[in-house]
């Protein structure tokens, strides 16, 4: 079972959300689809496809204008959570540890964290690649998490956005330093994602790499015709 994760971003609405559950229901598939989303279209989802959330607050509640609680996402049925995106990590300024407070924030109210970590491209070009990757996994997984209650994903963030792909080689390599990773802090069923720039044309051989659980998709997630062959492709 592979587990693929669209990641609307700040587009789509109910209408959309709704007819692409039922397409992905159409299909009978035996893998997990999960689909983050903007929190106006947060609802329950079902046996196949679960819905998140893009981020929560590190907070419980209090005065905290704009953000929303894991409770209040939990509140809507939705049951997952993007946190340390690249994207909020680079608006919000957050931190692996800040990264690790909106985890636990997740795991305590029973929504699936889906743990984002990844390299720039100035940190790739002075070879910190091994040591931000590490460090993101080891400082961004809450005290609170357990083995199966949280999902890395793994975004070059270079390769975001961008229509460029890492090599086979370099998801490889990342994927397994991941592995090892949480091995080390003594998780062995954590699945592991791959994410960006994910489309049909690549999605089938990512999946089939080595240590690599699934995929977290952004723009090839919005549209029927691009997002329900990248879960057909998943073996
Ligand atoms: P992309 O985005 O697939 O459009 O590169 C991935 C992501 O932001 O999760």
């Amino acid at each position: 079972m592979k587990i693929i994760a669209g990641n609307w971003k700040m587009n789509g609405n109910s209408e959309i959300l709704d007819d692409m559950i039922s397409a992905i229901d159409e299909l009978h598939t035996e893998n997990r689809v999960i689909l983050c989303v903007s929190y106006t279209m947060l609802q329950g989802g079902n046996a196949t496809v679960m819905i998140g959330a893009q981020n929560i607050s590190k907070y419980d509640s209090g005065a905290h204008t704009g953000e929303i609680s894991g409770a209040m996402v939990a509140a809507t049925g939705a049951n997952a959570t993007l946190v340390g995106h690249s994207e909020c990590r680079e608006s919000l300024g957050d931190k692996n540890s800040d990264v690790a407070l909106r985890a636990q924030k997740a795991i305590e109210n029973d929504l699936l964290p889906i743990i984002c970590v990844g390299e720039t491209a100035a940190e790739r070009d002075i070879g910190l690649t091994h040591k931000i990757i590490e460090n993101g996994v080891r400082e961004s997984v809450p005290e609170n998490a357990s083995d199966g209650t949280f999902i890395i994903a793994y975004e070059p963030r270079w390769a975001i956005g961008a229509g460029i792909t890492p090599t086979y080689e370099q998801i490889k390599e990342a994927h397994k330093i991941i592995r090892e990773t949480l091995q080390d802090m003594g998780f062995d069923e954590i699945p592991i994602l791959y994410g960006a720039s994910v489309t049909s044309d690549n999605s089938g051989e990512i999946m089939s790499l080595e240590n690599v659980d699934g995929v977290l998709v952004g723009g090839a997630s919005l549209k029927k015709d691009d997002f329900i062959p990248i879960i057909k492709s998943a073996k």
